[in-house]
């Protein structure tokens, strides 16, 4: 026999911690008898008297408890950027007397929020030689804005090798002098800002705050920012797997970050408002969050959403503001950030995985899922199944087993225990045969030296180990695959449409890849475990979630107003929207993995996936002003203040209420009672390609309806031209109310 022996190549050890498995990120805000409130106002009330609105809502906020209260109410942020108004910690009384104050909007309680590579930019087709990447200078006049948990400036990702020193002169963000392991040395022609944003958390005895800076010790800041736009890094990996040169989307845009997340990335609306309103202060091009707001498990109402809010005034200044759809798939209804003027993200798998190669001492080869953070070495060591144990299900009954050698877990049991019992139990290895591995795919990491496989591959190896006299089992980690099919995949845990809030409008908009994303991490926060105490630090981690998808979207667009300044927020997402691909490389329509690789509904996936080249050149674009989504909202059901809260300024009215947004995409809802009936859509498209065109319009109905375009043709005689047309949706009885979906090209 040969050797027999489990060599582990400790990176460096870091941490004493249990077992996790890397999942989403969930807060609640404690509530204390004065609370933080977000509060709306008409700046048209501002008496000449006070200089600065500052000024007048210091005053307004002193003025509200009659000196009475020595724990009196105070001040946190005063905002005019994102909105107009402030926010302070306030009593029931004080709000109440404050909804007396002339020029008072609206207010609302703060609340919790939820946050939510390197192989991605090939996935994108991105190359030096054409497309999106030379015709942008591979973004380097854009300044993208991250909100998030900040940034860990010593990573190589943030380092400005190859940046110029023309920062755009528009600039004025700074990178904060006093904070804690942080100075504005670190900042340089790569990372051009740095603010944190503190006083909600603050506020709040669940949060806390260990960092006191715009240093990032969670991860997620560090790893979206350096997604989006970090710098040529060569030769990182994860412990060995997605080894490569690691750069952002938009490898020679700036980045700005405004850290509004903390401890265990939990963070306050109030703080997150105000990351928002200096970014939009300081002049960013585009803002990228992976962040949503959390409601008793819910999207927050419009008026209760700051960034809902605050992303309209981005809109209105021309900032580009792309967000994350949330991880609350893939039941419908869950999309986050579905407002119609922010691009809202879904997220992906690559044709990338990652896993370790099982060789049977009768020569047989096969391939499995795992991550194990370090180089095991598992040479001809004996395969065991013992039907008693194989449902590996107890550490006890595993203990007391005490296997000399590798082990089958069948897939009896759920494989994410299995995988926690044999990692407690200290096994030299284990393959676990599992037909529900998805989620471990997508989100998990695995802590012993094991390989998960699937049942067809497993049953051969079962029956190898139990037909032959001395089963053998050699083990190879560290293997990264390219080339898998299909891809992209939806993801499973990315949320649905349709918006609860705006559901005529289709939302989430696209896809981009998120799931086991290679982007720059933190060396404080363990990026992988060996056993169940030992945390492994990384300066590169795989990470999963439609927050990794967000800044994928963000460097894409970053690059696409590059190449056209004059296009609108609107006419950015109208291009990446239309030229997404809803195909995968199968050339099948792309499949989701929350429904048994059917194909994918674009309530998961909008009109499919992000494709950045063929996003330089639209032909036709959907623009939308301002004002077309205040009609939106007239139409809707929401008081005026809750619309001024929104829009901040009277100089919208609702003397239009429409229904219909100019969008590049179409919902029709109906209930399943409906025996027949019609719903039409008017569009107007502007012609964005060089010279006359003639575009003809052709249609897939989806199942059950059909479609009508008109006029089915259009003629463009020059660029910047606008026509109109219509297309009119009539369906008939769809008695399961199923979704169904179609195209038109
Ligand atoms: C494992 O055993 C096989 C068959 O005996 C042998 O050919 C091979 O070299 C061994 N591998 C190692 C790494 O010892
Ligand atoms: C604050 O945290 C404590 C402990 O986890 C929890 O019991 C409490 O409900 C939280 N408060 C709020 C308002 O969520
Ligand atoms: C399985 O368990 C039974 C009952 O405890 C025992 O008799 C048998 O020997 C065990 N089989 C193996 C292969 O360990
Ligand atoms: C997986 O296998 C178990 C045990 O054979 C079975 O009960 C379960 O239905 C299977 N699940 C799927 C999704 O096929
Ligand atoms: C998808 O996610 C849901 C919710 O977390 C989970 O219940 C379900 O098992 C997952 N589906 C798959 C195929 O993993
Ligand atoms: C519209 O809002 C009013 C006042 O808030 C409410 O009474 C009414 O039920 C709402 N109507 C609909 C259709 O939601
Ligand atoms: C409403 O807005 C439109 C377009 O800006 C403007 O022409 C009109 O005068 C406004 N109406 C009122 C009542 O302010």
């Amino acid at each position: 026999m040969g050797l027999k022996q489990i060599l582990i190549s400790l990176p460096r050890i870091i941490f004493f911690l249990a077992c996790i498995f890397l999942s989403f990120l969930q807060t609640t805000l404690v509530s204390a008898e004065r609370e933080t409130y977000i509060v709306h106002m008409d700046k048209s009330f501002k008496p000449e008297s006070h200089p600065t609105h500052h000024h007048w809502y210091s005053s307004i906020v002193d003025s509200l408890n009659n000196g009475n209260d020595p724990s009196s109410s105070s001040l946190l942020y005063t905002y005019d950027n994102a909105i107009h108004g402030f926010s302070a910690r306030l009593s029931p009384e004080e709000v109440e007397n404050l909804k007396k104050s002339p020029g008072f909007v609206s207010a609302y309680r703060d609340r919790a929020v939820e946050a939510h590579t390197t192989h991605s930019t090939d996935f994108l087709s991105l190359n030096p030689t054409t497309g999106l990447w030379p015709a942008s200078d591979y973004g380097e006049d854009i300044i993208i804005g991250v909100i998030d948990s900040g940034v860990w400036p010593e990573s190589k990702s943030f380092k400005d090798h190859g940046m110029t020193n023309k920062i755009p002169a528009k600039w004025k963000g700074t990178c904060e002098e006093a904070g804690q392991e942080f100075d504005s040395s670190m900042c340089n022609f790569k990372l051009i800002g740095a603010r944190y944003f503190n006083k909600g958390a603050a506020a709040d005895p669940n949060i806390t705050i260990s960092m006191n800076s715009a240093r990032d010790t969670y991860g997620h800041g560090t790893h979206t920012a350096s997604t989006a736009a970090g710098n040529y890094v060569e030769d990182v990996s994860y412990f060995g797997y997605a080894k490569g040169t690691a750069r952002g989307v938009a490898p020679r845009s700036r980045v700005a970050i405004y850290k509004v997340l903390w401890d265990k990335g939990a963070g306050a609306n109030s703080d997150i408002l105000a990351g928002i309103d200096q970014a939009l202060a300081d002049g960013v091009d585009v803002i990228s969050i992976s962040i949503s707001i959390n409601y008793k498990g819910m999207p927050p109402p419009l008026h209760e959403d700051p960034i809902a809010q605050a992303s309209f005034s981005a809109m209105q200044k021309g900032v580009f503001f792309s967000s994350s759809a949330g991880n609350d798939g893939p039941h419908l209804g869950t999309v986050k950030n579905d407002v119609p003027w922010v691009l809202t993200v879904a997220a992906g798998a690559m044709d990338r995985s990652y896993g370790g190669t099982l060789i049977l001492g009768n020569g047989q080869t096969l391939v499995g899922w795992t991550h194990f953070p370090a180089n095991a070495i598992v040479e001809n060591l004996t395969l065991i199944y013992n039907k008693n144990f194989s449902s590996c299900s107890s550490t006890k009954l595993l203990l007391d087993f005490s296997p000399q050698g590798i082990i089958i877990c069948d897939e009896t049991w759920p494989v994410i225990d299995q995988i926690q019992q044999v990692t407690a139990a200290q096994l030299p290895g284990a393959i676990f045969v599992s037909n529900s591995s998805v989620q471990l795919f997508e989100l998990g990491k695995i802590s012993c030296p094991g390989v998960v496989i699937s049942p067809k591959d497993g049953y051969p190896v079962i029956e190898y180990a139990q037909s032959s006299e001395k089963p053998l089992v050699s083990i190879k980690f560290q293997q990264t695959f390219l080339g898998t099919q299909p891809a992209p995949v939806a993801s499973n845990y990315s949320s649905r449409g349709p918006s609860l809030k705006i559901p005529n409008i289709l939302k989430p908009d696209l896809m981009a890849p998120g799931t086991r994303i290679l982007a720059a991490y933190v060396p404080t926060s363990p990026a992988g475990f060996i056993g169940s105490k030992v945390g492994l630090s990384s300066n590169y981690d795989l990470q999963s979630g439609t927050s990794m998808a967000c800044p994928h979207a963000a460097g894409v667009a970053a690059m696409l107003k590059s190449v056209h300044p004059e296009w609108s927020p609107a006419a950015i997402r109208s291009a990446m929207m239309t030229t997404a691909n809803p195909l995968d490389n199968t050339q099948n329509p792309i499949r989701d993995n929350g429904n048994r690789l059917e194909f994918a509904s674009p309530l998961a996936i909008g009109s499919g996936h992000i494709d950045p080249n063929r996003a330089l050149d639209p032909g036709l674009v959907y623009d939308a002003t301002p004002q077309d989504y205040v009609n939106l909202l007239c139409s809707m059901n929401f008081t005026k203040n809750h619309i001024l809260a929104i829009t901040r300024t009277e100089a919208y009215n609702c003397s239009n209420p429409s229904s219909g947004l100019n969008y590049p995409s179409f919902i029709a809802l109906y209930n399943g009672q409906t025996i027949s009936s019609t719903q039409k859509f008017d569009r107007i498209v502007t012609n964005v390609g060089d010279g006359a065109a003639t575009y003809k319009a052709s249609v897939i109905a989806p199942a059950g309806s059909e479609v009508v375009v008109s006029p089915d043709s259009l003629v463009f005689g020059k660029k910047y031209e606008k026509q109109r047309y219509s297309l009119t949706i009539k369906y008939g009885s769809n008695k399961q109310g199923k979704e169904s979906f179609g195209e038109i090209v």
